[in-house]
């Protein structure tokens, strides 16, 4: 049975190192790291994640705002909202939950944030330094995530055989990019697979390390999986099921009964790069903090 790698107890790790920093810049810099989260209407699981970012905050010593607007709410409204907090001297990080109500036009808004704050680095700005390498750019945090997370569990993918499944903004083309960089936690060899990929089992059977982010239920089979690969979940879907308190449970993109008999290391859902995602989160804004407050 494969290795599980518990993303969990890593992220309370990174939480607790971040913690520290804040303390510091409390006491040594005098300032208070402050994130917004802006959630529109009422996607459930957005809920969700808000309340988790906000908890996150609050445990580690960050100041956190969540701004809660309606489901009606107008493009205008929103980039209001943008702007005040571009404007907010107490706070040093925001992001606004994605997805938005259909009405609002999700590109206006996410040019509109200040690039210093954009913690979630979805900026083209951010984009682009991420793109050319900047070491000091914001690294979205799931695809930061995984890299953490891949380190701290002793699977350095430098010099390995990274096949990445699905191609999205957030997830799949920025990991892509990271992967393969000349830096710590880089020099992999990358393959970005996708569901247009012709024979898609064989392509991911090559990977040394097997990224599954397609927000597909357990998408990937065993038999897309080489014996011994470290396999890396990132989906959270829910799937209907009448027999939990809540009605549903979550599953990732990785059939995880099936690919843990073959595997050589592998992230459970919930559990595993969940947790990791708001912890790069925090870690952002504690380095926009220090930007924005020119605190080394
Ligand atoms: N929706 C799903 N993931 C994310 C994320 O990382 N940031 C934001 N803002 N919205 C999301």
């Amino acid at each position: 049975m494969a290795e599980v790698i518990d993303g969990k107890r890593i992220a309370a790790e990174i939480r607790q190192e971040v913690k520290q920093q804040v303390d510091e810049l409390k006491t040594k810099g005098g300032v208070t790291p402050g994130l917004a989260v802006v959630l529109v209407g009422d996607h459930p699981a957005s809920a969700v994640y808000v309340r988790m970012k906000a908890k996150a905050c609050e445990e580690v010593g960050i100041y956190s705002r969540v701004i809660r607007m309606p489901q009606e709410t107008s493009q205008s409204e929103l980039e209001n909202v943008v702007d005040e907090l571009n404007g907010d001297e107490a706070i040093h990080g925001m992001l606004v939950q994605l997805p938005l109500p259909p009405q609002i036009e999700e590109k206006p808004i996410i040019w509109r944030i200040a690039p210093e704050k954009d913690v979630d680095g979805f900026h083209p700005m951010n984009v682009g330094r991420v793109m050319i390498g900047d070491p000091d750019a914001f690294r979205p945090a799931t695809p930061a995530g995984v890299i953490e997370l891949l380190m701290r569990s002793g699977h350095n993918p430098e010099g390995k055989r990274v096949t990445i499944v699905g191609r999205s903004n957030i997830v799949g083309r920025p990991l892509a990019v990271l992967l393969s960089q000349k830096m710590k936690g880089g020099n992999a060899t990358v393959t970005l697979a996708h569901s247009r990929t012709p024979d898609l089992p064989a392509v991911l059977r090559e990977a040394d390390i097997l990224v599954a982010a397609i927000g597909v239920p357990e998408f990937v089979k065993a038999d897309s999986v080489k014996p011994g690969a470290v396999v890396i979940d990132v989906g959270t879907n829910r799937v209907d099921d009448p027999s939990t308190e809540k009605g549903y449970r979550l599953v990732g993109d990785v059939a995880y009964d099936e690919v843990s008999k073959i595997a050589g290391a592998i992230t459970p859902v919930p559990g595993g790069v969940g947790p990791m995602t708001i912890a790069m989160l925090l870690s952002n804004c504690i380095a926009a903090t220090r930007v924005i407050s020119s605190i080394p």
